[in-house]
């Protein structure tokens, strides 16, 4: 795709490394110097998972084992203006490169979604929904001084304000449809990411390839072009091309770049198994 190669060009002068094939753009760079070179109203649809800001010390249990919650510097919270100036910031970038008929996908938590939330409102984004993602198999809460964490929430947003000329992507009948012919509700349930999702390494907040799968089934059409500033182990990458989108994703850190290429890579060589994990047996392969 030509503007994936216009943009590699530019790319070159701030990415630490980066790959390119006719449908993604993999980019190990600090978003912020990214945003500089992207063009506006180019963007169709944007998945992401911002960092929850929650690494803060305490602990958590995997696999029946205490342990620290702390995921790294780019997840510790620097306080709740400071936090909240860093999603206005970002969330302002995206604003600039969504087309009008564009729309936003934002994953968290309670500890980022409120102020996720109230910078979108203030950015002038159009909330379409709030999707409960409910987790068959949470963690158990160790504490026992609340209720066990199962949830995650998707702000979906629109550019255009309500009314516009501009129209934004949703595939009602395919959702309804997907639903067994009944209109698909904002609670979705879905298992946390299996160990064939992570056969080829771990990333401490991997989002089930399903649960961005179904967004951008909801929200895309073949071709359009997907973007997420903060890609991780490259999750939406996988869902954009399941679903024949283009994509472009952004990671600082090396080592989830280096995860990121690897299952892009393989994905994108293997489109007869891109067609396979449409399905559960496929999925395996991830
Ligand atoms: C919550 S994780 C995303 C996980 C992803 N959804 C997945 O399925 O693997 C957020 C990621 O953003 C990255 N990150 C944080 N700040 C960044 C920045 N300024 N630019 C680019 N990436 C950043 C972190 O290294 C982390 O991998």
């Amino acid at each position: 795709m030509s503007m994936l190669n216009n943009i590699t060009d530019s790319i070159k002068n701030v990415a630490k490394d980066y790959y390119c094939d006719n449908n993604v753009l993999l980019i190990n760079a600090d978003v912020f110097d990214v945003y500089e070179v992207l063009n506006p109203n180019m963007i169709d649809c944007i998945w992401t998972d911002p960092p929850y800001l929650l690494s803060n010390n305490g602990t958590t249990c995997i696999a029946g084992k205490r342990v620290s919650v702390n995921k790294g510097k780019w997840d510790e919270s620097r306080g709740v203006h400071e936090d909240h100036e860093f999603n206005t910031e970002w969330l302002h970038e995206c604003y600039k490169i969504l087309k009008l008929t564009g729309t936003i996908w934002v994953s968290g938590t309670v500890h980022v979604y409120l102020s996720i939330g109230m910078a979108m409102k203030e950015l002038g984004y159009r909330i379409l929904n709030d999707i409960i993602w409910v987790k068959k198999n949470p963690p158990p809460n160790l504490g026992c001084r609340c209720f066990t964490h199962s949830t995650e929430t998707l702000l979906w947003a629109a550019k255009a304000p309500k009314g516009s000329e501009f129209k934004y992507t949703f595939n009602y009948k395919k959702m309804k449809a997907e639903n067994h012919g009944k209109q698909m509700k904002n609670v979705w349930v879905f298992n946390a990411p299996s160990k064939n999702e992570k056969q080829f390494g771990k990333h401490p907040t991997q989002k089930p390839i399903n649960l961005i799968s179904r967004s951008l089934r909801a929200s895309t059409e073949p071709g359009y072009l997907v973007f997420d500033p903060f890609m991780g182990s490259g999750t939406t990458g996988i869902a954009a091309l399941l679903n024949d989108c283009f994509f472009i994703g952004v990671e600082k850190e090396s080592k989830y770049y280096d995860l990121a290429y690897k299952r892009i890579a393989y994905a994108s060589d293997n489109k007869s198994i891109i067609s396979d994990i449409k399905t559960q047996e496929g999925l395996k392969l991830f």
